[in-house]
């Protein structure tokens, strides 16, 4: 993907934009972020609700936002400028950049953890118990602050050169390699005590657990991990050609997001379930334990598990691949409001990425020293705004703009859709099923935090 630094540039490929779509969804949203969830929310019976709000709430939202950036070509605000004289929609647009700056504050300090624990393998393999300590230790506010910066300042430097070939030479590497790793560490944790516990809390559902809150959960994991909601797959679309499939490319993003999610689960729930059989208290009372860090102590405890040199490289490669994830992520989270400002404000590439990089940096710093913060931020910007944008997304497209209208600018690269399946079922979900359903479940959001 070339974005030149003086013009809003495009894609090289389609396979660029795939490949840069994919790796926005794909991060710590499913190895840190759905786990945890499932864990705490009601295992096998949120993974149900989680796959139904992806497929049929996410994935029609994505084509929605894909198509909104496309035809207009402009980040979140301007797009709804673009398309429509009501003075109310850019608003949403702007709503969707303060979640992202948001999100992407306590992201950096999430991702500065992963990036850690490369080392704390390391060190740990080399007997350096100090150093492997301070690592380990996610609430060391100076350690969170300066690897949260190192990373800031890496997607920074990214942006500023426009998205470079290398990401996307980066991005097709760590997805396979990642579900390899992935895999063989779901074969090792199968065959120890206790493993068989966590299969079935993951795979068999009981549907008694479902309730508001746990719908309410699963809606805010699913927009995130799909990257919805907050306009970065419209600022992506922005830069997509006109020859692409829209539908089809969100399908394959929609599936490579839940596909890696399931997996991080498949591996991340028996483990948990392991640890406890070797003496570690993962539970309280007889709910599994619930905190941000939660699969960062699985995860170590792990690799340590496996041991010499097999451990380390596991653990090592493990979560470099996890940052690196991370890091195709936060460049769709800073890539939001710098384009905004680039294309509201006419300001030049460079200097908006330092500007805006630079004052989400101040936020992370201030999260990098109280994580408890994650957990608000994560509760407000993340369940509750994320899902509240994407309704409003589709109130849009389906009563302002006009299914057909986006239908049309599908059309371009997806000839025949207006005749198609597609064409009949899409717009309903856009215009009653989904509005519907989030409305419903950001009200009883509201409803539990009252
Ligand atoms: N989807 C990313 C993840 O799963 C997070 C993200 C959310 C990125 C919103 C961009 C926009 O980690």
């Amino acid at each position: 993907m070339a974005i030149s630094s003086t013009e809003r540039g495009s894609w090289n490929s389609k396979l660029g934009f795939i490949l840069a779509a994919a790796g926005s969804a794909v991060g710590l949203g499913n190895i840190w972020g759905f786990p945890t969830k499932v864990a705490t929310e009601g295992g096998a019976a949120y993974l149900v609700i989680y796959l139904l709000c992806t497929f049929l709430i996410g994935f029609p939202v994505m084509v929605a936002e894909l198509s909104i950036g496309r035809k207009s070509g402009k980040n979140p605000v301007g797009a709804f400028k673009a398309l429509s004289s009501n003075k109310f929609f850019p608003l949403v647009g702007l709503w969707g950049v303060i979640c992202g700056v948001m999100i992407l504050s306590f992201y950096t300090v999430i991702a500065g953890w992963a990036f850690g624990f490369a080392f704390e393998e390391i060190f740990y393999y080399l007997g350096w118990n100090a150093a492997a300590d301070l690592l380990t230790d996610t609430g060391n506010g100076w350690k969170n602050a300066i690897i949260a910066s190192v990373f800031m300042l890496g997607t920074i430097k990214i942006i500023t050169g426009g998205v470079s070939d290398g990401i996307e030479k980066a991005t097709k590497m760590m997805m396979p390699l990642l579900i390899g790793i992935i895999v063989i560490m779901i074969g090792y944790v199968l065959t120890q005590d206790g493993a068989m516990d966590g299969v079935r809390e993951y795979l068999l559902p009981d549907f008694s657990k479902i309730n508001a809150r746990l719908i309410f959960s699963a809606m805010g994991q699913a927009f995130f991990s799909l990257s919805l909601g907050m306009g970065a797959l419209i600022t992506y679309g922005s830069y997509l050609s006109k020859k692409e499939n829209i539908p089809q490319a969100a399908a394959f993003v929609t599936l490579a997001d839940v596909g890696i999610a399931f997996l991080a689960g498949l591996l991340i729930i028996p483990a948990m379930y392991v640890a406890q059989a070797a003496g570690i208290d993962i539970f309280v009372g007889d709910q599994l334990a619930s905190s941000t860090n939660l699969v960062f102590q699985i995860l170590p405890a792990l690799f340590h598990t496996i041991g010499g040199a097999v451990g380390l490289i596991l653990g090592v490669v493990f979560f470099l691949l996890l940052s690196i994830a991370a890091l195709t992520s936060t460049i769709s989270l800073l890539e939001v409001p710098v384009a905004f400002v680039i294309d509201e404000y006419e300001v030049p590439r460079k200097k908006a990425a330092w500007g805006v990089g630079l004052g989400i940096l101040v936020v992370s710093i201030i999260v990098a020293f109280n994580t408890s913060l994650i957990g608000t931020f994560d509760n407000i910007f993340n369940n509750f705004g994320l899902p509240l944008g994407g309704l409003l997304m589709c109130i849009f497209v389906g009563y302002v703009w006009k299914t057909d209208s986006a239908l049309s600018e599908m059309e371009l690269g997806f000839a025949g859709v207006k005749q198609g399946l597609f064409a009949k079922i899409w717009p309903i979900f856009i215009k009653f099923i989904c509005p519907l359903v989030i409305a419903y479940n950001v009200y009883q959001g509201i409803l539990g935090m009252l």
